[in-house]
């Protein structure tokens, strides 16, 4: 994932959840329409939804070797170290390993073995420190991550990114979150790896492009595309004769292939 960061410069990387086959089609298609390189993030929830995360990561991982976009899959919020390792033996070579709930010894300690393991493999660790709130649908917006301690996290863990705690909180359904620009700032002179801005659907426009001018490199959006999804769903089964999944599921492509376009044009500023 680093590799895409770099190439995703000066502007963020946008990293979209996929839930059904229908998302990482159409974030692929945005990602080559904007010619911006792309994240697919599958988290262990949907793992679990699918009951096992090998059908949609091996489509995942076919679409994106068929694109000409640079797409990185990602599995995202893995609190399981076996299904970290059966993404990487199934060919993912990004991973998030989330330990943000545990006592902060146990976070370094678990993610470090992590860590190294993936290593071994090629394959690049995210984690998060100062947890991010939402992901259980009660937020937090005023945890923060301290710069000094995220440069020891770093150092301690040896990840390859970094999720901070600068405002935002997961599952939003109105973009009205105030980012802490001056701490993303901070965080970025601090830390050596990307940073990772979690929960960012509640983030509006302005604050993304300020984030990221301010050092934030990886934008992770989940309930933002799915509410674009869902809106488009909903206005094709308002006829009722409409039974046909690709009637429905179909416009709903469209429209997050289209927002995913603005998002990643929006991101390059
Ligand atoms: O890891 C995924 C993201 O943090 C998505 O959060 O659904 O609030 O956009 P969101
Ligand atoms: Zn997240």
């Amino acid at each position: 994932m680093s590799a895409a960061v770099a190439a995703a410069r000066p502007g963020g990387l946008g990293a979209f959840n996929v839930i059904v086959l229908e998302q990482a089609e159409a974030i692929v298609a945005g990602a080559e329409n904007a010619n911006r390189p792309v994240v697919l993030q599958i988290s262990q929830n949907t793992a679990v939804y699918h009951r096992g995360m090998k059908p949609l990561a091996v489509a995942c991982l076919q679409i994106a070797a068929d694109s000409g976009a640079d797409v990185v899959v990602h599995l995202d919020h893995a609190t399981s170290a076996e299904l970290i390792h059966e993404a990487v033996d199934l060919g993912i070579r990004s991973v998030m390993f989330d330990a943000s709930v545990l006592a902060h010894q146990d976070n370094i300690d678990a993610t470090a073995v992590i860590a190294n393991w993936c290593h071994d493999r090629g394959a690049e660790v995210e984690a998060e420190l100062g947890e991010v709130g939402g992901k259980d649908g009660v937020h937090a917006p005023g945890v923060r991550t301290d710069p000094d301690e995220a440069a020891a996290y770093v150092a301690a863990t040896g990840v390859d990114a970094l999720a901070v705690a600068v405002g935002s909180s997961h599952a939003m359904l109105t973009r009205d979150a105030v980012l802490d620009d001056e701490l993303i700032a901070r965080l970025a002179a601090a830390v050596s790896v990307p940073l990772v801005l979690h929960g960012s659907s509640g983030v509006a426009d302005s604050g993304l492009v300020s984030a990221v001018q301010h050092g934030m490199q990886k934008i992770n959006i989940a309930t933002h595309l799915n509410k674009v999804m869902a809106g488009a769903v909903r206005s094709a089964l308002a006829d009722e004769n409409v039974v046909d999944p690709r009637k429905y599921l179909g416009p709903g492509r469209s429209r997050v292939e289209a927002e995913v376009e603005r998002l990643l044009r929006l991101l390059s500023r």
